[in-house]
């Protein structure tokens, strides 16, 4: 029997649109057959390498001409929404870079636009298939930790990616760039929904190099059955820090606790004559040539379930509640108060 391809498109040929890229090509059921950038030379350059036969500049284009099954959008974190509901209406299904969106009104007419079309979506929250996460979650799952009570969880970038290597980081923020990662960890550990947050945001050391967005929020998050998590993101971790993350995590149960250092877990660092360094053998590495980490092994998820019709592990309800409950972050930093998340 023919093994299933499921047809890709890509949307977005940056950093990350390279990362799909790799899976889509080694992948047994996937094929990269199309990508688009408004930067032509950017989408060419991922064509040659990989293979696929289609480049476009207009997504509009891609969508009506490409023989696709479904669409990676990779765009930047404010620009998913209407390449979303362009590609659902043709009848596409889609993986959305994190966030899903970064406006309320632009999560309702993506989740609109899925429902409205039959079309199946997942957003790439990809820190569930993180395995030291994931085994923190078959912990709690076991009942090893008794009921979920406390949490932190530092999650942030050295200064660098704001800084380098994100042109638009003046147009999104830490909290949607990892704090999305954070937040959609802490709901999936605590299997709970966020009821009230209460944050705080600091901000001028990015502003003095002309990039105006927060340089650190610290969230208090309270779920709806009790449990309470601090979050920490910024963006301005020094960039001589070993690891581009800075990421830490603790959980403390009725019965148990587990910890999590990931930034520097001596398993493995690497010196030069002036710095030590942690590389990277969590995210996206590679192991003969094979693509191995989170990054990519959220990406294989999808098409996994692209092929057996299971429900994607991140469901687009997932990523909504997330990106609302950010939203609800973002407003309680700017006004000083806590502010209760409406759904
Ligand atoms: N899962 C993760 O942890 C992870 C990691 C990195 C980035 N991301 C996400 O991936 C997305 C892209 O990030 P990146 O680092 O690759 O950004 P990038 O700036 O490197 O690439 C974005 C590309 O999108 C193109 N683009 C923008 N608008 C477009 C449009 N309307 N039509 C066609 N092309 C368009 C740009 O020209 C650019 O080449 C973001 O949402 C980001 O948060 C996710």
């Amino acid at each position: 029997m023919m093994e299933k391809k499921i047809k890709m498109g890509i949307v977005g040929a940056g950093t990350w649109g390279r990362t799909h890229a790799y899976i889509y090509r080694e992948h047994s059921n996937a094929e990269p057959v199309a990508i688009c950038d408004m930067n032509r030379e950017r989408a060419q350059a991922i064509a040659d390498e990989f293979g696929i036969k289609e480049v476009y500049t207009d997504y509009h284009e891609m969508a009506e001409k490409a023989d696709i099954d479904a669409v990676a959008i990779v765009t930047p974190d404010f620009a998913h929404a209407d390449i979303a509901c362009c590609f659902a209406d043709h009848k596409r299904h889609l993986l959305i870079e994190k966030p899903l969106a970064t406006t309320r009104e632009d999560a309702e007419r993506i989740v609109e636009a899925v429902k409205r079309n039959g079309v199946r979506c997942m957003v790439d929250l990809h820190n569930r298939w993180n395995a030291p996460f994931n085994t923190c979650k078959q912990l709690i799952e076991a009942g090893k930790l008794g009921d979920p009570y406390t949490a932190y969880i530092r999650h942030s970038d050295i200064k660098w990616c704001a800084t380098d290597l994100l042109p638009w980081a003046a147009k999104s923020s830490i909290l949607w760039f990892l704090g999305s990662h954070s937040l959609d960890t802490l709901r999936w550990l605590f299997n709970d929904e966020v009821k009230r947050v209460y944050a705080v945001k600091r901000e001028g050391i990015l502003k003095a190099e002309g990039i105006d967005t927060p340089d650190i929020y610290l969230s208090t998050i309270e779920f709806e059955h009790g449990g309470i998590a601090h979050m920490e993101n910024g963006w301005v971790t020094p960039n001589g820090n070993g690891n581009v993350n800075d990421f830490r995590f603790s959980i403390m149960g009725t019965e148990g606790m587990v910890n999590l250092n990931l930034s520097n877990h001596d398993l493995i660092t690497f010196a030069d004559q002036e710095k030590i360094m942690v590389p990277d053998i969590l995210v996206s590495n590679f192991v003969f040539g094979k693509c191995k980490g989170l990054s990519y092994e959220s990406i294989r998820d999808f098409i996994d379930r692209m092929v057996d019709g299971q429900e994607f592990r991140v469901t687009l309800e997932d990523s909504r509640k997330t990106c609302i409950a950010i939203l609800a972050i973002i407003e309680s930093a700017e006004k000083g108060i806590p502010v209760e998340v409406t759904y």
